[in-house]
């Protein structure tokens, strides 16, 4: 079988036709962030693919053409496979699993009380598939899920006494919000664990336009997997609270943190990305994973010292980066007025998910100040959160009259602010550069009072 795929992939390689031959009929069961731009991925792949969730709004709205998340590209990738006729959504899930082969878990798994990843989605997805096994089918975490669910899905299947095999297997995503289009049709590696053949062939078969161009494609068994997506996750977390810490050195020393970086960065063995100090790291995977790797290998009887550093040294960074800003004010924010810029944990994304800009909200209400609010995607989010505050649909408004000014996400429309004209427009000149998008010589030029991440004697 397997020689037969290479000389199918050479023949389609020489006419240069899609690799309609390998398409495998797929289930992609939650229709988030991971699932949506998954199940469109795989159909751009030339599979057939149904993305499943019970929640009816959320199918009605993308059977009508829209799309419930923020994610540069999405709209136009669901839509041209809509078209092409290989993308559907359904709320039935059962039907789903019955008529496809291959069958993606990509529920949420939520923090839990104690730091462990949450499972009861994966686990009702699990019960669901027992409950409906009518032929052989692989059933593949992208989910990320805990070290050892790919055995648990198996034991919770087996519970129904199916008359039909299963592979479970997983299939770690590695996707960033904001650019998971992007990482999903260009990634750096395709990470597959399976425990049998035929498992790694249909994954095989789904990926073959990555294979075909020699994506890396790491084939493992089923826990180093899991592993390497929890790995992964942690180092690059921690080298953000490594370069943030070092900041606050910078700060204390006169060093200029972004050359710090730099040259750290010109090390291939150290490599430059992920070495932008900030207010500390957010979303929906890095502060989650970190605790979850840090409780499985509690439960596991190992201390990962390194890994609860990092998360400590996240949680100090957001009091470090407010704690700045008040300093800035003089520790009087009562009565003023605060513009917050950017509210996304990131830019290019709607999500607000561990957002530092949660923290720095809250400490302002907490002291009495007037907080008025600007991101381009994040606003109808963060409402959510903080229904009294004032959200403004311009950097202008959000500024005009602020005693102080705080740069939280580095979006590009407020990455090319015009200072000169942000300093007409605002009462006092002060600001609080928490993404060092600003020149400090050129803030100073202009008579602002400002403070940033590492860079502030500069
Ligand atoms: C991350 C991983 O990159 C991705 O592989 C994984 O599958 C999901 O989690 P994401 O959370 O979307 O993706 O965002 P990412 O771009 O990794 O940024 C995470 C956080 O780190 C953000 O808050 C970002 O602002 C912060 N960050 C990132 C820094 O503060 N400095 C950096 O140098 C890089």
């Amino acid at each position: 079988m397997k020689k037969n795929r290479q000389v199918l992939l050479s023949v389609v390689f020489l006419i240069s036709t899609p690799i309609y031959s390998f398409a495998k009929d797929i289930a992609v069961i939650g229709t988030g962030y991971v699932g949506l731009v998954l199940g469109a991925a795989l159909a751009e792949f030339g599979n057939k693919v149904v993305c499943l969730d019970i929640s009816k709004d959320k199918i009605d709205m993308l059977n009508n053409g829209q799309i419930p998340i923020y994610e540069p590209g999405l709209d136009k990738l669901v839509a041209k496979n809509i078209d092409a006729g290989r993308l559907t959504f359904s709320t039935k899930v059962a039907e789903g699993i019955r008529n496809n082969e291959a069958i993606f878990i990509a529920v949420g798994t939520p923090f839990g009380d104690d730091g462990s990843a949450d499972l009861k989605y994966v686990d009702a997805v699990a019960h669901t598939i027992g409950e409906n096994l009518n032929g052989y089918k692989l059933v593949c975490t992208k989910s990320t899920v805990p070290i050892g669910t790919g055995k648990r899905i198996r034991n919770i299947i087996e519970q129904h006494n199916p008359a039909y095999e299963f592979d479970t297997a997983s299939n770690p995503e590695f996707l960033r919000e904001g650019s998971a289009v992007p990482d999903f049709l260009e990634p750096d590696r395709v990470v597959i664990g399976v425990d049998s053949q035929r498992a790694q062939e249909i994954l095989e078969d789904v990926y073959a336009p990555l294979i075909e161009k020699n994506y890396p494609f790491l084939v493992t068994n089923i826990p180093t997997a899991e592993a390497i997506k929890y790995a992964s996750n942690a180092f690059l977390a921690t080298k953000i609270s490594y370069i943030n810490e070092l900041a606050k050195l910078c700060d204390k020393v006169g060093a200029d943190v972004k050359f710090v970086a730099k040259g750290m960065g010109l090390d291939k063995r150290i490599g430059g990305a992920f070495l932008y100090p900030g207010p500390g790291y957010g979303g929906s995977c890095f502060p989650k994973d970190t605790e979850a790797l840090v409780y499985t290998a509690a439960t596991n009887g190992v201390h990962l010292d390194i890994v609860k550093a990092a998360i400590d040294a996240n949680n100090h960074q957001k009091h470090h980066v407010t704690r700045k800003l008040f300093e800035l004010l003089d520790n009087d924010v009562k009565g003023k007025n605060i513009a917050v810029l950017g509210l996304a944990f990131k830019a290019n994304t709607d999500d607000i998910r561990y957002s530092p800009a949660i923290n720095i909200i809250k400490a302002l209400i907490n002291g009495g100040a007037h907080v008025k609010a600007f991101d381009p995607e994040a606003t109808e989010n963060m409402k959510e959160l903080f229904p009294h505050i004032s959200y403004m649909n311009s950097i202008d408004e959000t500024v005009k009259g602020a005693d102080a000014v705080a740069i939280i996400t580095e979006w590009d429309e407020i990455a090319s602010i015009d200072l000169a004209h942000l300093k007409k427009l605002v009462k006092t000149p002060i600001l609080m550069d928490a993404r060092n998008l600003f020149e400090p010589q050129i803030l100073r030029n202009l008579g602002f009072k400002f403070d940033n991440i590492g860079r502030s004697h500069i």
